[in-house]
């Protein structure tokens, strides 16, 4: 990554420089892992997961998740990036071989990759839409629409497999663009400025939720916050779980390649817990200002994917300037979009460029191709391949979409970060970690270590044979 430093520095693997380059400074790197944190699965997909999984008992999961799994998996993703100061391919190769592992760790990594490409290809499906609705905002289409209107602007979108390849494209040649240009300048303007807005905008959606429709806004208030676990499926504690290392790009090697390109002596667990915390905070707000007006319109609380899609443009359609303000909102949204979806190239491109040589450029786009390729599935099977199935007792309908989702969120993503917290926990030396993690063996050391160690992995097992019906 062309993160500040000079590029051209030599890999001195004894010493552990990144070929790549390193971050201009702590705010940079806490801004790059935020800016990949906060995205999509903040806005889009938090919203509509708790809607379909009975609110309270949900978020109570999901709170748990990132407690307990998220924030520990991310430091120890960032702490082995660092040390390691390659792609988490060869960085987990090194330190589990360093500090006497099995070297097949690095499947780990590669997994992670894997887990990357399909991320990135309905990722940029769904952020296409958001790119598609910042025109249609701006066009005025949502002005003083209702429920059933906002819901076939949306349904007319997502059946048009031709609309959403352009958008799709369009989407995946930004995110290129921005890579290959070198994401300092961009990246760090996008998110330290950007990312603000976007609260704002948030918050003042909230606020606008209350004052419009206060009855609805308190309804929505109790679906989110009071726990009602009869609701609260096998299933809805797995996608919870799940999302977790979703939202905070856990699992797959995103933070591990940031981390990798952090400066020393910065503290590890500061920056995680920040970004855990803003990234939280982002979420629930988008869901206080998203299900007012799902109980304030006849729309349903398991829409599904197109729920923000369907219920904010409501709202911007009811109040004076808010095809401006709904402009900009999408505006932002397609930036948080970016800022994620650069992070879902990186594991891949650093791994090309370490062990085939391939020139960065050329890394990007071979990436983005294949993702691109794979995102052409998703189009797809949203329209004219859409098949359903049964997954966990529950049934889905968006086909390839839907598998492509399971399979990274509940499945991929949570292996992936069980075996990052077993490398963490059990096979690395203890001193080096220590080391890494600011020298001292402190409270928050041990607190660390042993949810790492414990907690973290018997949770993670605890929930898949919970899910599979064995406990
Ligand atoms: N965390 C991002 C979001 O919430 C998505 C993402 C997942 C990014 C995995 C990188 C890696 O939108």
């Amino acid at each position: 990554m062309h993160t500040g430093c000079s590029s051209d520095q030599v890999a001195i693997l004894s010493e552990r420089v990144s070929i790549h380059g390193q971050w201009s400074s702590r705010l940079m790197f806490v801004l790059a892992a935020t800016g990949s944190a906060v995205g999509l699965g903040n806005i889009w997909k938090f919203p509509y997961i708790t809607g379909e999984n009975g609110g309270g008992a949900f978020v109570l999961v999901y709170l748990l998740s990132i407690a307990l799994i998220g924030i520990p998996i991310m430091v120890a993703e960032v702490s082995i990036g660092r040390r390691g100061r390659q792609s988490p391919v060869n960085a987990l190769r090194a330190l589990a071989q360093d500090d006497g592992g099995s070297r097949f760790w690095w499947l780990v990594g590669f997994l992670g990759i894997v887990t990357c490409l399909l991320i990135l290809s309905f990722y940029s499906v769904i952020a296409g839409c958001a790119l598609a609705y910042v025109l249609r905002t701006a066009g005025g289409v949502f002005r003083g629409v209702t429920a059933s209107g906002a819901e076939s602007i949306f349904s007319g979108l997502i059946s048009d497999p031709e609309k959403l390849l352009a958008w799709h494209t369009l989407f995946m040649i930004m995110t290129l663009g921005v890579v290959a240009r070198g994401v300092r300048s961009g990246l760090e303007q996008a998110v330290r400025f950007l990312m603000p807005m976007l609260f704002l905008m948030l918050l003042l959606l909230v606020i606008l939720g209350y004052q419009l429709h206060f009855e609805s806004f308190m309804k929505g208030v109790r679906f989110m916050f009071l726990p009602d676990f009869d609701a609260l499926t096998a299933n809805g504690i797995l996608v919870a779980m799940g999302h977790a290392f979703f939202t905070l790009s856990l699992g797959m090697g995103a933070m591990m390649v940031y981390g990798s390109y952090l400066p020393a002596g910065i503290s590890i667990f500061r920056a995680s817990f920040f970004i855990a915390l803003v990234d939280t905070l982002v979420a629930l707000m988008a869901g206080l200002a998203i299900f007012p007006m799902v109980f304030a319109s006849e729309l349903g609380t398991g829409s599904g994917p197109g729920l923000i899609f369907q219920t904010l443009p409501i709202a911007f359609g009811q109040i004076p300037g808010g095809r401006w303000v709904g402009t900009l909102f999408f505006v932002l949204l397609v930036f948080a979009s970016l800022t994620s979806a650069i992070s879902l190239l990186e594991p891949a491109v650093a791994w090309l460029v370490e062990n085939r040589g391939i020139q960065r450029i050329r890394a990007t786009v071979l990436v983005g191709s294949v993702s691109w390729v794979l995102g052409v599935i998703t189009i797809l099977s949203l329209g004219p391949w859409a098949f359903g199935f049964q997954f966990a007792g529950e049934s889905r309908s968006k086909g390839l979409f839907d598998i492509m989702d399971v399979l990274t969120s509940v499945i991929m993503l949570p292996v992936g970060g069980l075996a990052v917290a077993l490398l963490a926990g059990w096979v690395l030396s203890r001193a080096r970690t220590v080391a890494e993690l600011g020298g001292r063996e402190g409270v928050a050391f041990w607190l660390w270590y042993l949810t790492i160690r414990y907690v973290t992995p018997v949770s993670l097992i605890a929930v898949f044979l919970h899910a599979i019906g064995v406990i």
